[in-house]
């Protein structure tokens, strides 16, 4: 196959090219990144394999996409703004990339009879009381709370309403909160790994009772390569890690992991409307794909915390680095 992947520099994208090279030697992959400061400049390496390449483009240039999408089989879109804080200090990006980029590749697949698959997130379905029992599924209704969860529930609704109405042939998956290597350091696990490494304050939300629901990002990563290969034209996908962990018992678990004293805690001013929970029932239908979690939360910290400490000097430099890209 000839797959597009957008946002392929960015975590979850270049997880993905990764995964999906190792086990599939075979497929040629077109790596679309506009290279915003999220893209991490060690997926450059990506480029020593012989069946990928890397094209610089925003999903939002229709002409430019419509060139790279010449003869591709199918498009996977992770490419997106995807951090909740930069979308309460200004949400014009996160429109412009998640809702209008989205829009702008399903006229594109329209047009060409491309396979399109969409990557979302748990979050459109807003929050769950702190202390109820319930899981988000199938049946949950959309209810995003902030900016960023706005414009992933627009951007899953254009393409519900793609299938529906000219029978684009796609497919969504909902997933719970990732984590795992390449991840930018803005975000809480590769922050905490960093700043215990240099022994700096780490800073917790509020006092760090939020629950979220992880999942390493090669088990995400495995959940859409089955879905690309087999999974239901029309049909959504939720992917849940079955890790419902408060913010303040991950950050403690990275400490240990690190065997370093959780001291260096901090409790900062909550965010705004902060989501108090997600936790997310794993589709059926990706059960009987044959989809399985096969990494546990602590064994994935371990070698995450791995990934971090040797590449600290990347990530220690991370803004200087970003300059590479140029
Ligand atoms: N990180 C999570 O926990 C999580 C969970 C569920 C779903 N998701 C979704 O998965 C996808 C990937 O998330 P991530 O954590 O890897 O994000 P990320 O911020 O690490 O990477 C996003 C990548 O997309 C690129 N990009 C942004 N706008 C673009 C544009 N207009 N044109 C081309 N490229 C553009 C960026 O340069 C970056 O490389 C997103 O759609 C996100 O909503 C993330």
């Amino acid at each position: 196959m000839k797959i597009i992947v957008t946002g392929g520099m960015g975590f979850i994208g270049s997880n993905f090219v990764r995964y999906r090279m190792n086990k599939h030697p075979e497929d040629e992959i077109i790596n679309v990144d506009k290279i915003t400061y999220a893209s991490n400049p060690l997926n450059l390496d990506l480029n020593k394999s012989r069946n990928h390449k890397f094209v610089r483009v925003d999903i939002v240039d229709y002409e430019k996409m419509e060139q790279v999408a010449k003869d591709a089989d199918c498009i996977i879109n992770f490419a997106a703004e995807s951090h909740v804080d930069n979308s309460i200090s200004s949400s014009e990006e996160f429109i412009r990339s998640n809702i209008v980029g989205t829009n702008t590749l399903l006229k594109i697949v329209r047009e060409k009879g491309i396979r399109f698959h969409h990557i979302s997130t748990d979050e459109v379905f807003g929050s769950l009381d702190l202390n109820s029992n319930k899981k988000f599924n199938g049946n949950s209704p959309y209810n995003p709370r902030n900016p960023y969860s706005a414009t992933k529930a627009s951007a899953d609704f254009l393409v519900k309403a793609s299938i529906n109405t000219y029978g684009v042939r796609a497919t969504i998956s909902n997933c719970t909160n990732n984590y795992g290597p390449y991840q930018h350091p803005e975000k809480l696990i590769p922050k905490t790994i960093l700043n215990a490494l240099y022994r700096k304050k780490i800073p917790i939300y509020g006092k760090g009772n939020q629950i979220r629901d992880w999942i390493h990002v090669i088990d995400h990563c495995s959940a859409i390569s089955l879905i690309i290969d087999k999974g239901k034209i029309g049909a959504t996908y939720l992917i849940g890690g079955s890790e419902e962990t408060r913010n303040i018992d991950i950050v403690k678990k990275v400490t240990q992991v690190m065997n370093i004293s959780d001291d260096i805690i901090e409790f900062v001013s909550d965010r705004p409307g902060h989501d108090v929970k997600y936790a997310l029932e794993t589709s059926n239908d990706l059960i009987k794909l044959g989809w399985k979690k096969t990494i546990k939360l602590e064994d994935g910290l371990r070698d995450t915390v791995k990934h971090y400490m040797e590449n600290k000097k990347h990530y220690e430099n991370y803004n200087k680095w970003q300059g590479e890209w140029n």
